[in-house]
């Protein structure tokens, strides 16, 4: 919902994601399209949703930017793993992954519901492979080494939105696999939270998490500790942005969301592995 309002609204310099209204489940569509239309919503449930997507597309919106920079600056003809892509539609919306192979990976539920959805796009990438896996019972290694990938040639690694569901010790060993499969020249894209000196519904919600859903925040990281993490898969920390200085990057003014609230969510760029 955040990215087609943003995609809608056309805020925030550089966001573009057609696919994105396309891809959402018919109930939040109409949201949206009668939100753009500048309908009052009908129910108190609603207006609670339209002020989340409010919200998300602040989160979403200065994020999907700067990770679209940080994938369309490395070279063309490369390998692409999106883990836990959900509705991310980069493979259907980037010219610039013409050349590269681009692997969904996700749980099984929520790949089979955005591929019914995708049904009719046809992806720009030159090829997509979607691997289904729950990361919980399955390591991602084998998954993808049986979909074809190669851990000979670079990855591009894109982790979004994923991190925070995640306990500390599943976010090492979801390092440690893609690592293991990094040639030279590869880069590793991820958000993640920083910790947060609260608990409850506000905690998810600095999470960027519904606050009264039942997901859970779990893993959240300093600066410091995201960099040591790094450091000890041989990546090296290339840009590493909170909410704040997201806006100031793509020259749009802070509001206070920015400021309190989506400051605390960060997007990481790192390279490696090093020497
Ligand atoms: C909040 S969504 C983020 C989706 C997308 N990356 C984005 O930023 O819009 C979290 C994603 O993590 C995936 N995920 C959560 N737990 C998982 C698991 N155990 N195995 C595989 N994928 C999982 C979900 O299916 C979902 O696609």
């Amino acid at each position: 919902m955040g990215r087609a309002l943003a995609h809608a609204r056309k805020r925030l310099p550089g966001f573009d994601d057609p696919c994105a209204l396309a891809l959402l489940p018919e109930p939040y569509k109409t949201l949206i399209e009668r939100k753009l239309r500048g309908e009052w919503p009908r129910s108190g449930r609603e207006a609670a949703m339209s002020f989340g997507a409010e919200m998300m597309e602040r989160l979403i919106g200065p994020r999907t930017v700067v990770i679209d920079e940080a994938l369309c600056e490395a070279p063309r003809r490369r390998q692409v793993v999106i883990v836990g892509a959900g509705l991310d539609a980069r493979a259907y919306r980037l010219g610039e992954l013409s050349e590269s192979v681009v692997f969904e990976l996700d749980h099984p539920a929520t790949q089979r519901a955005k591929r019914e959805r995708t049904a009719r796009l046809v992806p720009l990438a030159r090829d997509l492979r979607h691997v289904a896996v729950d990361l919980t019972r399955e390591p991602l290694d084998e998954a993808l080494a049986r979909a074809g990938h190669d851990s000979a040639a670079p990855t591009s690694w894109l982790i979004e939105g994923v991190i925070t569901y995640l306990h500390p010790r599943e976010v090492e060993a979801t390092m440690a696999a893609m690592a293991a499969r990094s040639a030279p020249g590869s880069r590793w894209i991820a958000t993640y939270n920083e910790p947060v000196p609260i608990r409850g519904v506000f905690r998810r919600a600095f999470a960027g998490i519904g606050p009264w859903s039942n997901e859970p925040a779990r893993a959240s990281f300093s600066r410091a500790e995201m960099r040591a993490l790094l450091a000890r898969h041989r990546f090296r920390v290339a840009s590493d942005r909170d909410g704040l200085e997201r806006v100031t990057h793509i020259g749009v003014p802070a509001s206070f969301v920015d400021r309190y609230i989506v400051r605390f969510h960060h997007v990481l760029v790192a390279d490696g592995p090093q020497p």
